[in-house]
């Protein structure tokens, strides 16, 4: 028991540097919040041009969660302040990967890889994020040093 609690403890002690630390390399510029302009205008474009059919029946065109198809239930927001906040902290990987092989969760993986980013940045857009002069690329690593945050700082 005495060993488990002093192993709990450990960890306690530990995990805050660690993230402490990650945090203090995320600042020294190896990640960007995407206030920083991490889409580009025509990729919004895009991506409010694939988004009505597979999405907007759920998420409504609006993107505020109030389906298009009077038959589906309410869904979460996917832009603005409460969508920003809910996903705070997050790298734009994990919403690619949760979008990707969840959504549209009445046909997963239906759309191509380019298609669920051009999504994510006419989502950003709509929440009145900048655009900028590069495009989201469609992997991973480069996503996880894009970081959602509720306000630019
Ligand atoms: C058939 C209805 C339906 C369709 C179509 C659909 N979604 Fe969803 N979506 C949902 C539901 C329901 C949830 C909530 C799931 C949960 O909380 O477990 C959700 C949740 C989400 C979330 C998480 C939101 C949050 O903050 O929790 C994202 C992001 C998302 N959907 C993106 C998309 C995208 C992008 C598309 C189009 C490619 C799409 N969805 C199509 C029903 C749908």
């Amino acid at each position: 028991m005495a060993k488990i609690i002093a192993a709990a403890i450990g960890i306690a002690l530990v995990a805050p540097a660690a993230v402490a630390a990650q945090e203090a390399s995320g600042e020294a510029g190896q990640t960007v919040s995407v206030w920083e302009g991490v889409f580009t205008e025509a990729q919004a474009r895009r991506g409010r041009e694939i988004y009505p059919g597979p999405c907007g029946s759920c998420h409504g065109r609006a993107l505020d969660g109030a389906p298009d198809d009077p038959d589906m239930l309410p869904t979460p927001p996917l832009a603005r302040a409460k969508f920003l906040r809910d996903w705070d902290g997050i790298a734009l990987s994990a919403l690619f990967a949760y979008t990707r092989t969840t959504m549209p969760e009445n046909n997963p993986g239906f759309l191509a890889d380019e298609e669920y980013v051009d999504i994510i940045a006419y989502m950003l857009s709509v929440g009145g994020l900048p655009a900028g002069a590069d495009e989201l690329e469609p992997d991973p690593p480069s996503l996880a040093r894009v970081v959602i945050r509720q306000q630019p700082r």
